[in-house]
């Protein structure tokens, strides 16, 4: 089969399609015949050899989707043929967190969704969201769970919410704006780039904040939302975490699943004169797949940024490494 590999770390100027063995489905496994996978920074950063633990030769990818092409021994009630998407965490059981002993992730240290078939545990195989077409269900897994994930099971969002939501260009924000506007909030998002904050504004963000051009954007921030947001989501990190928490209402919470633009120094009384709940978030369970999965079931969209086709994988992570997109970027692989 066709795959997108790595095999030397450099960038994404390393990622290539390569031909590869197909994989055979274990016991309890799922071989998928997959037509669609979406990106995600983890794989920038994989290319760049930013994550913990890289093995290579791999086939990068978390998110995909397709149809059920094999079963190994002891899978039941999965049809070969079915539309599916696949959750990405292997591992994950309800009582566990993602850091726990015995998980792993498709796409590193699994071989993952950049290719023409991959092999699943079958708990991992859930059936499409009809109402989704191919790009919209292989751009839903990873980013989709994470929101979800961030918004309602860390964030317990509520529709008197404020929401602040920096840097909203990225696969995982478009999905926040997307999750908070479904359960009533008001949102404050901002972003390094107008044309962003005016795709933001057509998906119902109520108030768009440049951070490139206001140096002050955090103010601007206060003042937008009331004397400050009651709920923040932030994956930017560095100085923007820092100003995520000085801007902050009191008794708010603060959501973190990345950290895109480094380290900071944070001031402890910005947290603890006002009370706030700083909560991480990394993923989801299959009880957050599952919720996730409805909202899409019932009518959500994600938003797409562009379709590239296999070999244009190189060009596809360059996108992202120089945060172009707003949304997701989709691999077209049949
Ligand atoms: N913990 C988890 O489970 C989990 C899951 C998914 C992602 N993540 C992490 O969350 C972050 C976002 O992931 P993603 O897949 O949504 O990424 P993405 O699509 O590449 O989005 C990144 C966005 O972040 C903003 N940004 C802020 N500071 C930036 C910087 N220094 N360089 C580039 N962009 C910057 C940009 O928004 P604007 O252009 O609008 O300003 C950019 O579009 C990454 O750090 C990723 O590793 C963690």
């Amino acid at each position: 089969m066709k795959a997108v590999r790595l095999t030397e770390l450099g960038g994404p100027d390393k990622l290539h399609v390569e031909t590869v063995a197909d994989p055979q489905p274990g016991p309890g496994q799922v071989c998928i015949k997959i037509t669609r996978a979406a990106f995600n920074r983890r794989d920038v950063f994989i290319t760049q050899g930013l994550y913990p633990a890289i093995e290579l030769p791999r086939t990068l990818g978390s998110d995909g989707t397709g149809t059920v092409a094999a079963l190994g021994t002891d899978v039941r009630d999965i049809a070969v043929g079915s539309a599916v998407v696949i959750d990405p965490q292997i591992g994950w059981s309800d009582r566990t967190f993602h850091a726990s002993k015995g998980m792993s992730i498709l796409g590193m240290p699994l071989d993952g969704t950049f290719a023409e078939y991959v092999t699943v545990p079958a708990e991992n195989v859930y059936a499409r969201p009809l109402p989704l077409s191919d790009d919209e269900a292989a751009a839903i897994p990873l980013a989709g769970l994470t929101a979800y994930r961030a918004v309602f099971t860390r964030g317990h969002i509520v529709k008197d919410d404020i929401v602040l939501i920096t840097g909203v260009g990225g696969g995982v924000q478009t999905f926040v704006l997307l999750f908070a506007k479904h359960a009533g909030a008001r949102t404050v998002v901002t972003s390094s780039s107008d044309a962003k904050l005016e795709r933001a504004r057509q998906m119902g963000a109520d108030v768009t904040i440049n951070s490139k051009t206001s140096a002050a954007w955090h103010k601007e921030v206060r003042s937008a939302s009331d004397g400050g947001p009651t709920l923040v989501v932030d994956s930017s990190g560095g100085e923007t975490l820092a100003k995520c928490l000085e801007v902050a209402r009191p008794g708010a919470r603060v959501v973190i699943y990345g950290g895109t633009g480094g380290d900071t120094t944070i001031r402890p009384y910005s947290i603890f004169w006002k009370h706030l709940d700083v909560l991480g978030t990394s993923m989801g369970s299959p009880t957050d797949f599952r919720g996730m999965l409805a909202l899409f079931a019932a009518g959500l969209r994600p938003v797409i940024d562009r379709v590239y086709r296999m070999e244009q994988c190189a060009e596809a992570a360059q996108r992202l490494l120089i945060a172009e997109q707003f949304g997701k970027i989709v691999l077209a692989i049949a």
